[in-house]
């Protein structure tokens, strides 16, 4: 069984596999409400991903999360679980209708690691489910990020977290990542523009099973875990960088105002449990 779940982590999520969080802590019940987790319904609902909620439709999260032959052959093996903390709680839970990989998603080089799920049923917004608001820009280097996941908490066990982890990183610049990031040591794991990358130290960091979610600062979701070196070795963590894609994530959502849309969400949302259809189209 253990075997198993290994082998479709390195399969669907390979960069985590060379990259839950190390030395995280336990995350505060429901806040982090935008929090998907993505299960393989026929490996017994095992948790293999994150992704965060960006519409009433549509999940965003990592190419390499999708891209396995068993997976993209048949994407309703997939189901998304949002609105839990920890995974053994009854979330509510989605099938994917379909999904969209980026175009030039390459896995030789990890670049354009992105990917959309789009859900089978409108997702129920509450309290404890709610879209995230896109970053636009990026932040400047040296501020503090906010990773969250249920990945492995120790690479010995093998084993997802139960409870969703938090840990909390300095951005770095591109130039400071490729340094300590080099080709030599981690040949095809390219540092490029379309990234953004944050301090790990020594046995704290992304691990099998992050790869996908939300990397957060001052309210906004700026990265996608994409890779980082063996989990805990201290190599800086690999994101894809959101601001860099809003356009391909607007064409392929087709939401136009992505930002403001979720605002509206955001306020229609709390204390109800309005999705984007029952919206009207004066609100937008
Ligand atoms: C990654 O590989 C693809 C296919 O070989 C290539 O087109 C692309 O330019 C490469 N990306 C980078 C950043 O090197
Ligand atoms: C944080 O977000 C708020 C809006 O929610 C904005 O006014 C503020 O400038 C942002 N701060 C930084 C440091 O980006
Ligand atoms: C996107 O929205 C526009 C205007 O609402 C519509 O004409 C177009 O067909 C939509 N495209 C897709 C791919 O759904
Ligand atoms: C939501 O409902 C609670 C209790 O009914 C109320 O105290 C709170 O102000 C409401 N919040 C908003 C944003 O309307």
């Amino acid at each position: 069984m253990l075997l198993r779940i290994l082998l479709c982590f390195f399969c669907c999520s390979f960069g985590a596999a060379g990259t839950p969080i190390l030395g995280g802590a336990d995350a505060e019940h429901r806040k982090f409400n935008h929090q998907a987790s993505l299960q393989e319904i026929t490996t017994n609902n095992e948790h293999f991903c994150g992704g965060s909620i960006i519409s009433s439709i549509w999940i965003l999260t990592a190419a390499h999360c999708v891209d396995c032959e068993r997976i993209r052959n048949d994407i309703k093996r997939i189901r998304i679980v949002v609105g839990v903390t920890h995974l053994s709680e009854n979330g509510d839970k989605y099938l994917v209708r379909s999904s969209k990989l980026h175009e030039k998603w390459n896995k030789e080089n990890i670049s354009n690691d992105i990917a959309l799920l789009k859900t089978a049923k409108n997702i129920k917004f509450s309290s404890a489910v709610q879209p995230v608001i896109l970053a636009t820009h990026d932040p400047p280097d040296g501020v503090i990020t906010t990773l969250t996941g249920w990945g492995f908490t120790s690479d010995d066990e093998g084993l997802v977290s139960n409870t969703l982890q938090v840990a909390y990183f300095e951005k770095i610049s591109l130039k400071e990542c490729r340094k300590q990031f080099n080709d030599a040591q981690y040949p095809g794991r390219l540092v490029i523009e379309t990234n953004i990358c944050i301090t790990q130290p020594v046995a704290k960091g992304q691990c099998n099973g992050d790869s996908g979610g939300p990397l957060m600062y001052n309210g906004t979701q700026i990265g996608i875990v994409s890779f980082g070196g063996q989990c805990g070795e201290g190599v800086p963590g690999v994101m894809t960088n959101i601001a860099k894609f809003l356009k391909w994530i607007k064409d392929k959502t087709n939401i136009s105002q992505l930002k403001q849309l979720s605002k509206i969400y955001l306020r229609l949302s709390l204390n109800s449990s309005i999705t984007l259809t029952k919206i009207p189209q004066t609100a937008i």
